[in-house]
């Protein structure tokens, strides 16, 4: 499977060097995965519960009556899984989770399990009632993923002692605790694990005015001053995603404050954006360039990927897993079985009049958070 380049186990993106300062570096404004040095800014951001967490109405409902029920049973919550792209808020839900139940919470991901035996020696260690969190699950090994199924469904482990032909089977048994996953790849994981949860809870994209209301509740904890226009502007470039504008916020803030009073006005707000390269719809300089050279270099397409990525200095696969994922959502690109094309909306927001033969295309509608797969194509094929 291919590694989002600019996740923070991966490589960095090829041609782009690392973080620079306390979180992403400038070409990596407007993407969903959370920079290294990010985690602490978010950590301080992050609602505590579920009142405070913003948007979402319908899993925050769902998950309060889970959690309510299983409190008035005295008992601990099924399962649950949390699905959705990257920066919609599924870690801060677990955290929200355990709070809600006053349970302790332990953290892993799907890479850090390497093997079965490191996922046996946190289950063995599980308190009774704890909330077990295990992030991107569905990149745990298969192994692991085995004995999760059987941890998950009879409480119980069996934990291999020796090897070879001498090897036994001790089974072993675990206290009650709640497992929640989170993916941004639902349907990457294997039936079997899917449905051992008891709930699943899908995160969409947010809209710029529940945005524009995280930008407020962060400013307010960051102590930053925000006009309400300035942060609905900050809101509506921010890709619908709750890291981005966050983000946002907290490079706007640093031009405030070198550049001005410190406080967000829509003109500081404004020029700031303006100085990131992040423009009204949320795209940044490459996202811009991969349109502009489809348009202007190739009349609008088709035009084969890698073509495409050689006309705007990048690798193939950094094209094809950090940008065109949100131009697909955003209706300003199409996949097509013969190549990339660009819709009229992409025409029109380069400020360009599209040609007639750009009409056949149409207006792609939002469809897309999972850059692995085909989307588009049945629409063409
Ligand atoms: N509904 C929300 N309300 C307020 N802040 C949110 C919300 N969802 C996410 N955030 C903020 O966005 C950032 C990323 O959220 P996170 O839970 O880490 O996303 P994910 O785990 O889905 O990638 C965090 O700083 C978090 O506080
Ligand atoms: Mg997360």
């Amino acid at each position: 499977m291919i590694e989002r380049s600019s996740s923070p186990e991966g490589a960095p993106r090829p041609g782009g060097g690392g973080p620079t300062g306390a979180d992403a570096d400038g070409r990596d404004l407007v993407r969903a995965e959370a920079a290294a040095l990010e985690r602490a800014a978010e950590g301080a951001l992050r609602p505590k519960d579920l009142g405070e967490f913003v948007g979402q109405t319908r899993v925050r409902e769902q998950l309060s009556l889970v959690l309510d029920a299983a409190s008035a049973r005295g008992r601990s919550p099924e399962h649950m899984l949390l699905s959705g792209p990257p920066g919609l808020g599924k870690t801060t839900l677990a955290m929200i989770i355990a709070r809600e139940l006053g349970a302790p919470l332990r953290i892993t991901s799907g890479p850090a399990v390497q093997h079965a035996g490191d996922l046996a020696a946190i289950l063995s260690s599980l308190e009774e009632g704890e909330v077990l969190f295990i992030d991107e699950i569905h990149r745990l090994a298969r192994p692991a993923e085995e004995m999760l199924y059987m941890a998950m469904e009879d409480f119980r482990v069996d934990v291999v002692v020796g090897k070879g032909v001498g090897a036994t089977a001790i089974p072993l048994e675990l206290p009650p605790f709640t497992a929640v996953g989170a993916t941004t790849r639902a349907g990457l994981l294997p039936s079997p694990l899917r449905d051992r949860f008891g709930f699943t809870g899908h995160l969409d994209f947010y809209s710029a005015a529940e945005l524009a209301q995280v930008i407020e509740r962060s400013a307010g904890r960051l102590e930053i001053a925000v006009d309400p226009d300035a942060a609905h502007e900050i809101a509506s470039r921010s890709r619908g995603t709750p890291r981005i504008a966050n983000r946002l916020l907290r490079r706007v803030r640093d031009f405030a404050e070198v550049r001005g009073t410190g406080d967000i006005t829509i003109d500081s707000a404004l020029e700031a954006l303006r100085v990131y390269e992040v423009d009204q719809r949320g795209l940044d300089r490459l996202d811009r360039a991969v349109i502009s050279a489809l348009c202007t270099k190739f009349g609008g397409g088709p035009v084969g990927l890698s073509t495409l990525a050689i006309a705007v200095g990048e690798e193939t696969e950094t094209v094809e897993t950090v940008v065109e994922p949100f131009l697909v959502r955003e209706g300003l690109l199409g996949r097509t079985p013969r190549g990339r094309i660009a819709t009229p909306a992409a025409w029109e927001h380069l400020g360009l009049a599209a040609p007639p033969q750009s009409a056949q295309w149409g207006a792609q509608p939002a469809l897309t958070d999972d850059p692995g797969d085909d989307i588009g194509l049945g629409r063409f094929a």
